[in-house]
This record gives C-alpha cells, sequence and structure tokens, in this order.
C-alpha cells in the first residue's frame, strides 16, 4: 500500500472522476534466478518477515514464489523450476528484476476493462481466484518491456496473501525490520525517445498526470544526461517516475542499465521510512550498500536547504541527501544495485512535507552513480 490518504476537497473530486481509483501498491513481484535465495536476502538485508509460500507443496508446478512483508510493503520473489519457462527466460534474458507492479483496486474486472479498452495490451483477463480465505479478483497489463501492471481486488479476500499459497514462517528465524513502511515511487528506465510516448500511456490508458519534468539540463553532469517525467495517479497514491537517456558525452546510467537489463525496465523502487537515520543505520549494518556523495556535500548544506530538523553528523556519517521544494524538505539515500548488472537498486526516503523528487541532489548523485560506472568500465 502507498502513503494514507489526506482528506482534502481536492483529493475527493479526482477520485470522483478517476476511471481507474487506484488504493496504493499492492505487492512488487521480482523473477529471480533463486527465489529462497533472495527472499532471504529480503528478510536479513531489508527487514522482512516472511509472510506467504507457493510452489509445488501449495499446488503450483511450475514455480515457487515467496512474499515477505514489511508493514505496508510486500514483495513477492519469484523463480521458475524448469528452465523452458517464461519465468525462467525473463530471468535469463534480464537477470533478476521487477515483473510486476501490482496494484491495489475495488474492482479488478472495471481496471481492466477500462485500460485496455483505451488500448492497454491485456497480460492477464480478470481471473478470479478462491480459497478459504474468500475470492481474489486480479487482471493485468503490459508497461514497458517485459514489465506488467497486475490489478488487484482484495475485498472479498481474508486469507494470508492470495490463493495458491500458504503461510510461511520461520519460528527459528525473524529478522527484526529496518522501519521500511510502504512503496514511495517506482522508476521506469524507456529507451530513446520513449518517455513520452510512456507519458502518454499512463496519462490516456491510465489516466495519470505529469506532475514534473526534469530535461537534461536539470539532469546532465560530466558524462550522464537523462529526462524524467513523473507520473502520478489521480489520487496521488501511485507515482511512476519515467527516464529516458539523454546525449551525453558518453554512456548515460540509463543506457547501462538498458543495456544490461536487456531492454525497458523497473530501474528503482522507493521505500519510504519515518526515520531514515535509523533505516539506513539499520539497512548498512546487514550488509545493504549505499551510494556515497563527498563529505562536501554537506559542507553548505544547510545553506542550500535551510533549518532542518535532523543532526548534520548522522546524515554526514551516513552520507544521507536532503533536498528542499516549496512544500518541505525530503531525505533520501540510494542503495548500490542489488544484482551483479548494473540494474535495479533501491531508494530510501523520507519525506517532511515535499511532494518532489530531490531534484537538488541529482548533480552530486549522478557523479557518484559515474564513478561506480566507471569501476565497472560501463562509461
Ligand atoms: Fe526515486
Amino acid at each position: 500500500m502507498n502513503a494514507p490518504a489526506t482528506a482534502s476537497s481536492s483529493v475527493s473530486q479526482a477520485a470522483a472522476t478517476d476511471f481507474l481509483p487506484l488504493e496504493g501498491t499492492d505487492y512488487v513481484e521480482f523473477y529471480v534466478g533463486n527465489a529462497k535465495q533472495a527472499a532471504h536476502y529480503y528478510m536479513c538485508a531489508f527487514g522482512f518477515q516472511a509472510l506467504a509460500y507457493a510452489g509445488p507443496e501449495t499446488g503450483v508446478k511450475d514455480r515457487a514464489s515467496y512474499a515477505v512483508r514489511q508493514h505496508k510493503l510486500t514483495f513477492v520473489l519469484t523463480t521458475a523450476l524448469r528452465p523452458e519457462h517464461p519465468i525462467a527466460e525473463h530471468v535469463h534474458l534480464h537477470g533478476d528484476g521487477v515483473k510486476a507492479l501490482s496494484l491495489r483496486v475495488q474492482d479488478a474486472t472495471k481496471a481492466w476493462q477500462e485500460t485496455t479498452s483505451r488500448g492497454a495490451k491485456s497480460y492477464l483477463e480478470p481471473t478470479r481466484l478462491s480459497d478459504e480465505g474468500g475470492e481474489l479478483v486480479m487482471s493485468g497489463i503490459h508497461t514497458y518491456g517485459d514489465t506488467v501492471h497486475l490489478f488487484i481486488e482484495r475485498k472479498n479476500y481474508t486469507g494470508v496473501f492470495m490463493p495458491g499459497y500458504r503461510a510461511w514462517s520461520n519460528p527459528d528465524f525473524a529478522p527484526t525490520d529496518c522501519g521500511l513502511l510502504y512503496v514511495d515511487h517506482c522508476v521506469g528506465n524507456v529507451g530513446w525517445n520513449q518517455m513520452n510516448p510512456w507519458v502518454k500511456f499512463y496519462e490516456e490508458v491510465m489516466g495519470f498526470k505529469n506532475i514534473l519534468t526534469f530535461d537534461d539540463e536539470d539532469i546532465s553532469t560530466e558524462y550522464s544526461a537523462l529526462m524524467s517525467k513523473v507520473m502520478s495517479s489521480g489520487n496521488g497514491f501511485v507515482k511512476f517516475p519515467i527516464n529516458e537517456p539523454a546525449e551525453g558525452k558518453r554512456k548515460s546510467q540509463v543506457e547501462e542499465f538498458l543495456e544490461f537489463y536487456k531492454g525497458e525496465g523497473c530501474q528503482h523502487v522507493a521505500l519510504a521510512t519515518n526515520d531514515i537515520v535509523k533505516t539506513v543505520r539499520a539497512l548498512m549494518s546487514r550488509g545493504v550498500t549505499f551510494l556515497k556523495v563527498p563529505t562536501t556535500y554537506y559542507d553548505d548544506l544547510i545553506d542550500r536547504v535551510g533549518a532542518i530538523d535532523e543532526d548534520l553528523a548522522p546524515l554526514r556519517e551516513l552520507g544521507i541527501l536532503v533536498d528542499r521544494d516549496n512544500e518541505g524538505y525530503l531525505l533520501q539515500l540510494f542503495s548500490k544495485p542489488v544484482e551483479d548488472r548494473p540494474t535495479l537498486f533501491f531508494e530510501i526516503i523520507q519525506r517532511k512535507g515535499a511532494k518532489s523528487f530531490g531534484k537538488g541532489n541529482f548533480k552530486a548523485l549522478f557523479e557518484a552513480i559515474e564513478r561506480e560506472q566507471e569501476a565497472r568500465g560501463n562509461i
């Protein structure tokens, strides 16, 4: 689930005209080479708890899926059990990555009808699944690359996760959580000149609005250039920034992603916390590694962003970035890629009023990314 709703007339007006009212992110599903180990990684390193399992033992013969949860955040790690399976082909092509950005809806049949009638390519026709927990309806459409959006209707379902899954826990292994609360936004990397077609897709097919635009003037360092538009659902609960590469001196970070992911896909998932210092300290102690900006970033930070509630020392120590917009400020930090291919990474974000995405940090951040690219020989 995404950020809780704030009561306002603009939200209720938007809801009245929104043909695809989304209640937030239901779960993010990753196709991986070894779901058992990937689930263990997210539990150990990111503080998720075991929730549910599907596989041969639950009647699912071709795959194994592990659902893990932390507060309102649910990840599903799925792997194929045989090499000729489409999931195995997905992993062969892309490496481990995000397959499904699943969205919670009241009516998954209507969501599928509204989007496919507006031009979305169907991935899954409305499907009713039931077990002793009741009935869950899901449907799905394709988005950029091999990524899909699933619409999940669980208003008549009280089971642990979904039909086909059984409760999964290990009383001998229950790592403490890291304070990760919900999905703040998910960013897609698309190919050259493909940002605007995908912006149009989210506008026309899903009723999203373009709430922010960054061009190559905003996001350009010596080498890395990209353009980005942030798409938001009508009620603001779901945000999908879309990046495309821009001409720079040498290969940009988006191009590197496209090359190693073998196409368009989800670049990063931003996870919200209410205490970024505590969360990042916990993640680091569990082995999650983050991009580091030079310590000079902090020398004039307060001049740039004004007074903040946090002490500067732990921000400097952990490398946490700060940016301000008209409505407040935000603190953020970006992990290094969580696979050997330089593809998917995570952002940790704490919003203190700001609704933006840290534009003031782009330069320092992208220079840090370029140092990593250079170390990989990909620039
Ligand atoms: Fe982000």
